[in-house]
């Protein structure tokens, strides 16, 4: 089922779970997180940003064909805008067919954060698109943002902006960051400063940069009221990795059975996430009553 975030993050946020979205560039990744999911029997969210997608996979190629794959399996698949900024980039994934779209005006002053998500949680709305916002900042690892206090997110301004804005979930900013980490740092989260978002606000929250967070935080981060997880490095590493593995192992390997090696090896990793996350399990369908949660 091709179907907007709201729903599944809700059930997710009702039943104290999440569920990954993971960053999309090809046919190969797609199948694999839609494969994954349906085999789970667990909602998955993909995700593509406007550099993704500048830089190979063009949205509105992707957005046809994850509607496709996704209309095949009973279990909701998401097409998310991940990171929109300028307000052409949402409009056009929009017009291409994604299901959600994120605004992220993360960096702009609170009202005018407020202002520009305002708009497009109302145009999402309008058209039956979910809408995800940020506040507070999730920076880059590289800069070592994870660490930035004055960048996590304020518990009583985030009341404030859902109540103006309207949108469907919120990523918060509580110590990590996107990319990778120095080798060996497990980043520290302020799980009180959460579970004040989780009391007060009552509704999905999104973490940013889950790779390499560690198994122990992303757990912990679940429990205290995450129902969205963004995964993107992690992935990527993985699948070059299992791309080089099946090369070293067999030099002469056919293009197709190298697609088809990397797309199986990226299903192992994602299977085993949703597993990580209890998002495994909680969609049977059920032929005579139609889809149903467990
Ligand atoms: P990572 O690359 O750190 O997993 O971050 C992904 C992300 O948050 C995309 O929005």
């Amino acid at each position: 089922m091709y179907v907007s975030m709201k729903e599944m993050l809700l059930h997710a946020h009702r039943n104290h779970y999440a569920v990954m979205a993971i960053n999309c560039v090809n046919m190969e990744q797609a199948k694999a997180i839609i494969q994954s999911a349906a085999e789970e029997h667990s909602a998955v969210i993909i995700n593509i940003s406007p550099r993704q997608m500048k830089a190979h996979g063009h949205g509105d190629i992707l957005a046809p064909m994850i509607k496709n794959m996704a209309e095949k399996v009973n279990v909701p698949v998401a097409f998310n805008l991940d990171h929109g900024a300028a307000f052409e980039d949402i409009t056009k994934a929009m017009e291409y067919g994604f299901s959600s779209v994120m605004i992220d005006s993360s960096s702009c002053e609170f009202e005018e954060n407020v202002r520009r998500t305002q708009q497009v949680a109302s145009l999402a709305h309008g058209m039956g698109l979910s809408c995800e916002a940020e506040l507070g900042h999730v920076g880059m690892a590289s800069q070592a943002d994870n660490s930035k206090v004055d960048l996590y997110t304020n518990v009583e301004q985030a009341k404030e902006f859902v109540d103006r804005t309207g949108c469907d979930c919120l990523a918060v900013a509580i110590g990590t960051a996107h990319g990778s980490y120095p080798e060996g740092f497990i980043p520290k989260l302020d799980f009180e400063r959460l579970k004040e978002l989780n009391e007060k606000l009552d509704m999905p929250l999104v973490l940013h940069g889950g790779s390499g967070a560690g198994e122990e935080n992303i757990k912990k981060a679940v429990a205290c009221g995450i129902n969205k997880i963004n995964v993107c490095t992690d992935l990527m590493k993985y699948a070059t990795k299992a791309t080089a593995k099946a090369l070293t192992e067999n030099p002469k390997i056919d293009y197709m059975d190298l697609c088809i090696a990397t797309q199986n090896a990226m299903k192992d990793f994602i299977k085993a996430y949703m597993r990580m996350i209890g998002s495994s399990g909680r969609y049977i369908f059920d032929k005579d009553n139609g889809p149903e949660f467990d």
